[in-house]
């Protein structure tokens, strides 16, 4: 048994190393005089269609010589899982040599490459190539704005690359695209290129801060937004304390004094009072569908706990500048918390008195990963029939799935048999009667619905400015670096879900609703609502994005996205809420 445990650990070592891409002479980034600079292709697309990417060689571009089998690199999951195949174009690069212009090759269109070609240039394709891990871009021909009144497409047959060097380092690469020659049917092209190398001062720490946009991201809006969110957390967290402790305050002494009043003001109490102190009996009853809140709830916390340490490592290791490689943090770091989310989910069940617990555990393991395995695998399978490189091979599936299966689970089902055993004794302050009390009919504002979608409202409030830069990140090719500015906004978001969670639920309480936790999940859960109709906004006036392709995808990733976000949201709110449930009812000596 033992023997098995750490077999199956060595195994999960192994494959986690797998993960991480294999160290090669291109990592370390120092070239002698010529040296070869491997010059990757890897995708190209419509420019306004991020995630519509097709396979370089896929346009009728000139091939590597059939004769060699090309040579691909193998960049980590995080890579493929981003779409990117990296293909040794086997153009000469040598560090520090010039090369005169020179021909790639030259090719005689035939129908099939100049509708190809043609289509490529009408639709604002660009490709990507990379060169010792810098990206470079260009566009395959001249947009046709440019080349107004004009029938005939262009494209670009001379790239000129420009690269700044440092000692034995590269530090930039340009591109430029010149020479544009009509595509026309039986017409010759010539591809050709050339290479300067020029000295620079830059060092190579600072290769990449060409790549950051400082004025987009550290431009005053967005460090107004940030003490903005920050006011408001001070202004809310003020506010709950204050009206709480309040409110409280009273609630008790009037409560505490009935003993010392005859039987005649007693009675009248009794029926004066009124809120959440009759509900006693019922609060702590468990909430209907035990086992998906359960699930639910052990899930947002291991998500939460999940995109903290995303960011602290992200910003520990300056991942920003490398390809994918967060995305494997991401999928790495889920496997790991899973313990946490078994663990939360398990004793939050046993402290209810569920019986069903394999069931929950089963649901808190498989519930957000199935979900999203299948968006993805319905994007998988529109991006297969496109033939776009978005698909994700059948081997990085496997990987996913393995990972999953002899990390992920195994934890999960750990953490839950840990939790019910070290925190899983029930302990609820106050008995549950046997029969449930009915409910008074309240205004429509203090009715679960109505409080459920409100809850959203403020958190969404104070996340949305970060929204925009995010999404602007990944729908419009801005590199996104300033994870100190997520954190902290990450931070205020579980604060501000908190707050408003807790007075949700002390109005509920106060109507005599003891509903009280799926109100209260939802309460957070609510803001990605808010987060799905922005993007909504967001797609149609800060995009142009086209085609069934990329509005699948934006939709699909979004869909992730807000389902990620709900289930944090929703969690952390319900055990702030929770909390704040068990502290009032705790003070209050009942039976
Ligand atoms: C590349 O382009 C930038 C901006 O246009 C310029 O400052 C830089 O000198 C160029 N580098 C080389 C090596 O030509």
């Amino acid at each position: 048994m033992r023997g098995a445990a750490a077999g199956a650990a060595l195994a999960a070592l192994a494959l986690l190393a797998g993960l991480i891409p294999a160290l090669g002479d291109e990592h370390n980034h120092r070239y002698q005089v010529g040296d070869t600079v491997t010059l990757w292709v890897n995708k190209v697309g419509p420019y306004n269609n991020p995630q519509e990417t097709y396979n370089y060689y896929l346009l009728p571009f000139c091939r590597p010589k059939p004769a060699e089998r090309p040579r691909h690199k193998w960049g980590g999951l995080g890579e493929v899982l981003q779409g990117n195949e990296l293909i040794d174009s086997q153009l000469e690069l040598k560090f520090r040599t010039d090369v005169p212009k020179r021909d790639i090759c030259r090719m005689t269109l035939d129908d099939e490459d100049v509708e190809d070609f043609s289509e490529a240039v009408k639709r604002h394709y660009w490709y990507e190539f990379f060169a010792d891990e810098l990206p470079i871009w260009g566009f395959v021909g001249p947009p046709p704005e440019q080349t107004k009144g004009d029938d005939t497409v262009y494209i670009y047959t001379h790239k000129t690359f420009d690269i700044a060097y440092n000692g034995d380092r590269i530090i930039h690469i340009n591109l430029t695209s010149e020479n544009p020659q009509p595509i026309k049917g039986g017409g010759q092209l010539t591809f050709t290129y050339e290479v300067h190398w020029k000295a620079s001062s830059i060092p190579f720490v600072r290769r990449f801060e060409r790549y950051l946009d400082f004025n987009f991201f550290e431009h005053q809006i967005h460090w107004f937004s940030i003490f903005n969110s920050f006011m408001m957390v001070i202004f809310l967290t003020g506010l709950v304390t204050m009206i709480m402790l309040r409110t409280l305050r009273k609630d008790y002494a009037r409560y505490t004094q009935k003993d010392h009043d005859d039987l005649e003001s007693l009675e009248r109490d009794m029926n004066e009072e009124s809120g959440w102190k009759l509900v006693h009996g019922d609060v702590f009853r468990p909430p209907r569908f035990l086992e998906v809140l359960a699930a639910l709830v052990g899930t947002g916390v291991q998500l939460a706990l999940l995109v903290l340490s995303v960011i602290l490592i992200t910003i520990a290791g300056a991942l920003f500048v490398e390809r994918g490689t967060i995305v494997t943090v991401f999928i790495i770091c889920y496997a790991l918390t899973s313990f946490v989310g078994g663990y939360v989910s398990g004793s939050y069940y046993a402290r209810n008195e569920g019986k069903a617990w394999i069931q929950t555990m089963l649901l808190t393991a498989c519930t957000f990963p199935v979900s999203c395995f299948a968006i993805a695998f319905v994007l998988n399978t529109i991006a297969i029939f496109y033939q776009s490189l978005a698909a994700v091979p059948f081997g990085s599936i496997v990987i996913v799935l393995l990972i999953w299966m002899f990390i992920s689970f195994p934890l999960c089902l750990f953490g839950t048999v840990v939790g019910r055993n070290w925190a899983g004794a029930p302990d609820h302050p106050c008995r549950v009667k046997r029969i449930p009390s009915p409910i008074p009919d309240k205004a429509w504002y203090l009715t679960p619905q109505a409080i459920a979608v409100v809850g959203g409202l403020l958190p969404f409030g104070s996340i949305f400015i970060e929204m925009y830069f995010i999404f602007t990140s990944f729908w419009n090719y801005k590199v996104y670096y300033v994870y100190g500015f997520f954190l902290l906004v990450f931070l205020i978001l579980l604060i501000v879900t908190v707050c408003v969670t807790i007075v949700g639920t002390y109005f509920l309480l106060n109507a005599e609703n003891y509903h009280w936790h799926w109100t209260a999940f939802s309460a957070g859960a609510s803001t990605s609502v808010y987060v799905m109709l922005y993007s909504v906004h967001y797609f149609v006036v800060k995009t142009k994005m086209t085609g069934f392709f990329q509005t699948a995808f934006y939709f699909g990733y979004t869909a992730m996205f807000c389902l990620g976000l709900s289930t944090m949201c929703g969690a952390v709110g319900y055990l702030g809420a929770l909390a704040f449930v068990r502290r009032i009812f705790r003070g209050l000596k009942v039976d």
